[in-house]
């Protein structure tokens, strides 16, 4: 089947948080939202087909859930990433960030330090202060405009006693595909000072252009002994909503403390649909991923070019994964809160403010390009019609 990414979807009956919610969060009713990382794109068709025959059978009860899932899940890592799970490791969550809030939660005690990345998904901040832990901060380095770890700092930040390191891997908002050997050196930090490795790979389906996923337990024996891996198809297939992740645990016994947790916080089930949507993704959505990719390229080489042709000032990042592009604003010379004010005020543009992301987001804008090329090309004139009149 060829998909047709192309019309501007109506989000007005869809409760969708991204446009209900984007009056509250920017002020104004007037703006295109491009924030929130899901999209306004529609998702594969035997993942709605398998939606709509459960619905047909018009029976929500209580939900078990078949070891089948975790086969697909098992698969699916296998023929992507060349990653060989046990599926005795695996457990089922709500979604990462509440996976990894209850880790947090309880594995993470007052005062305790967790290493993280920024500019980096800012959730993580919140998952490790809130429930008492202490960020300590690796921030990657901007080298001719392209990200890398500080690897030193990384080495002096885990030997000040780090419990565990949060890796965004592949990195929300820069776009870095980590590679084998970047992997390699962050794991073998971890393991030489008992930290363990959190690998966040919800945006790892993502890949463009050819990119390959590393997969952090995938490298070695020792390295998945060492690592919690965090995936998702709800990202990849436009699923936020069904709230469902997988998580891969470095040892049994971890597995059954975290499931304890779920038992006693009485989160263990979900609902019915996300089990279909998620089996019906891994089983039959490959195709419209791979049609879903291309667009995406399509829609950041618009931006790229357009930005270079109309909008000299925006300097965009190039990718290597998802759909959310990283814009260098620095030179419309607007600082902190006035850099906002332009996007929302000006150019009526809801984007995600780079400052939210910690240290190096200042001066850059996140934009979601997971939508129509229409509508891009709709914000996009919005934007260089505001530059115009700054
Ligand atoms: C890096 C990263 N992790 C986790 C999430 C949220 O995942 P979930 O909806 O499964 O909690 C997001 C959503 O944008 C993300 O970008």
């Amino acid at each position: 089947m060829i998909y047709d990414f192309n019309p501007i979807m109506d989000r007005s009956n869809n409760y969708s948080a991204k446009h209900d919610e984007a009056a509250n969060k920017f002020g104004r009713e007037d703006i295109i939202p491009l924030w929130i990382a899901d999209m306004d794109l529609k998702t594969a068709q035997p993942i709605i087909d398998a939606m709509i025959d459960r619905a047909n059978q018009g029976m929500f009860g209580y939900t078990a859930r078949p070891e089948r899932y975790f086969e697909l899940v098992k698969d699916w890592q296998k023929k992507k990433n060349n990653w060989d799970i046990d599926i005795k490791y695996m457990s089922h969550s709500t979604g990462v960030m509440p996976m990894m809030c209850h880790f947090m939660r309880e594995f993470l005690g007052e005062g305790e330090n967790v290493i993280v990345q920024p500019p980096v998904y800012s959730e993580f901040f919140t998952a490790v202060e809130d429930w008492g832990g202490e960020l300590l901060y690796n921030p990657l380095k901007l080298i001719d405009g392209d990200y890398y770890i500080d690897f030193d700092d990384l080495e002096e930040k885990a030997k000040q006693g780090a419990k565990y390191l949060i890796i965004c891997n592949p990195h929300n908002p820069v776009g870095r595909v980590w590679t084998k050997e970047e992997l390699t050196k962050v794991g073998q930090i971890c393991l030489d000072n008992g930290v363990m490795v959190i690998s966040d790979e919800i945006h790892s389906d993502l890949m463009l252009w050819e990119n390959k996923h590393i997969p952090m337990a995938s490298i070695s024996e020792e390295f998945s002994k060492n690592t919690v891996t965090c995936i998702s198809a709800t990202k990849t297939f436009n699923l936020a909503g069904l709230q469902v992740s997988t998580t891969v645990f470095p040892n049994i016994e971890l597995k059954e403390k975290y499931e304890d947790v779920q038992g006693r916080l009485d989160s263990k089930r979900n609902n019915c649909f996300s089990l279909v949507s998620n089996m019906a993704a891994y089983e039959h959505g490959e195709e419209w991923l791979k049609q879903l990719l291309k667009y995406l390229e399509g829609n950041i080489d618009y931006i790229i070019n357009f930005c270079k042709e109309n909008i000299p000032q925006i300097k965009p990042n190039r990718p290597d994964c998802t759909y959310l592009m990283w814009l260098n604003c620095k030179d419309l010379g607007l600082d902190g809160d006035d850099l906002v004010d332009f996007f929302i005020n000006k150019a009526k543009l809801g984007l995600n403010d780079g400052r939210s992301f910690g240290e190096g987001g200042e001066g850059y804008m996140r934009l979601n390009v997971a939508c129509s090329r229409l509508l891009l090309e709709k914000a996009m004139n919005q934007l260089k019609e505001a530059v115009i009149s700054l």
